[in-house]
């Protein structure tokens, strides 16, 4: 038999007993209220059939790379698809990734060296944690979105900083102060770094480009495995970062370049966002009507993500039970994922959910709670 540390037998039977144990479910039938799908385009029919014509018309669209983008892996089309997106969001390049988690990966190993900190809010997302531990840079949090406390840090700093943070948390699906912490990065002539995984789609390209605040980030990660109902990320900068990044970034260089598929999927995924603004304007009605409803929540009033805090993983789990026994779908977050006393069952709202649906799941939360 394949031996294993009898640590890991004890740490999985700790999940168990504290009813926290993941494992891995197929999908249920029922109404979406947790995926991340929120303009519905990972189901989307006409999107899936643009996608088809193109494959049909270039079959070699579905082969392997052959390698790293720095051997054989490149292509015409990861060029410019990259060079599309650099255009579209104003910013002077753009670096392409199979996924955002392999794109905070490349940046945050690669950006810092071992004379320089990285500042990260505490609610930003574990693979910058991973990242980071990569690097040998020292890495502080700030508490959530408070700018005097990430002040307060960068006053103590010595070498150069790098700031992190979502400009929409998934957790929380609350907002970052974005120009308060770009005005503070500037003074402090720290490097700011934001990810843009819940905005970007949601709030037209982001909202760096809603703001007009490429001028004042070193990179900006948007990720396509959300929103835009496909699989990638791109990080969006400048010509000499981009440059840095594919001399030095590990997770870019030493691994085969994803197959064109994903890239023209991300391409074609554009060009219907462009086309179906309705889409994100369903999403933001069906928000109001959640919102209309009056629960308790730490999320922001446009937010995708709609929070409700059940300061309790069994009472959580138990919930989301009622709610999976009428056949809608939610997501429960427990300690320690999210601090203890602060689980949540975490919604995700979506432009394809109904009035009715929105009602029934409110109805159901407020009845519990
Ligand atoms: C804020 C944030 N950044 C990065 C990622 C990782 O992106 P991907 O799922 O494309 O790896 C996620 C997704 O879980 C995310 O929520």
């Amino acid at each position: 038999m394949l031996s294993h540390s009898p640590h890991f037998q004890e740490s999985l039977d700790k999940r168990k007993e504290e009813g926290t144990l993941r494992c891995l479910k197929l999908q249920s039938d029922g109404i979406d209220f947790y995926s991340n799908d929120y303009l519905g385009l990972a189901k989307s029919k006409d999107l899936q059939h643009l996608m088809l014509e193109k494959v049909i018309n270039s079959p070699q669209l579905l082969s392997g790379s052959t390698g790293s983008r720095l051997i054989s892996g490149n292509s015409d089309m990861a060029v410019s698809v990259e060079k599309d997106i650099a255009q579209k969001h104003q910013f002077e390049s753009a670096l392409l990734f199979p996924s955002g988690y392999n794109a905070n990966l490349a940046l945050f190993s690669t950006f810092p060296n071992r004379h320089d900190t990285v500042i990260v809010d505490e609610q930003i997302h574990r693979s910058v944690h991973d990242g980071c531990k990569l690097s040998n840079a020292k890495k502080l949090k700030f508490k959530h979105n408070d700018t005097e406390d990430l002040e307060n840090i960068l006053k103590r700093q010595e070498g150069h900083c790098y700031i992190a943070i979502e400009s929409v948390y998934s957790m929380e699906g609350d907002f970052a102060p974005l120009q308060e912490i770009a005005s503070i990065a500037s003074t402090y002539k720290a490097s700011l770094i934001v990810d843009e995984a819940h905005a970007f789609g949601v709030f037209g390209y982001g909202l760096i480009e809603k703001l007009q605040l490429q001028n004042h980030v070193s990179a900006v990660v948007v990720t396509y495995g959300k929103a835009l109902g496909a699989h990638g990320a791109a990080i969006l900068c400048n010509e000499t970062v981009k440059s840095y990044l594919i001399n030095f970034a590990s997770p870019f260089i030493y691994t085969t370049s994803t197959q064109d598929f994903q890239w023209m999927s991300i391409k074609t995924g554009y060009e219907f966002l462009d086309q179906n603004h309705e889409l994100a304007e369903k999403l933001q009605n069906n928000i109001k009507v959640f919102r209309s409803r009056k629960l308790k929540s730490p999320s922001a009033e446009n937010s995708p993500v709609q929070a409700i805090v059940i300061p309790d993983n069994q009472k959580l789990k138990e919930l989301q039970n009622i709610l999976s026994g009428e056949g809608l779908l939610t997501y429960a977050i427990y300690s320690p994922t999210v601090k203890e006393g602060s689980e949540r069952l975490r919604i995700c709202l979506h432009s394809f959910n109904t009035e009715e649906e929105i009602i029934k799941l409110t109805g159901i939360i407020k009845e519990f709670i």
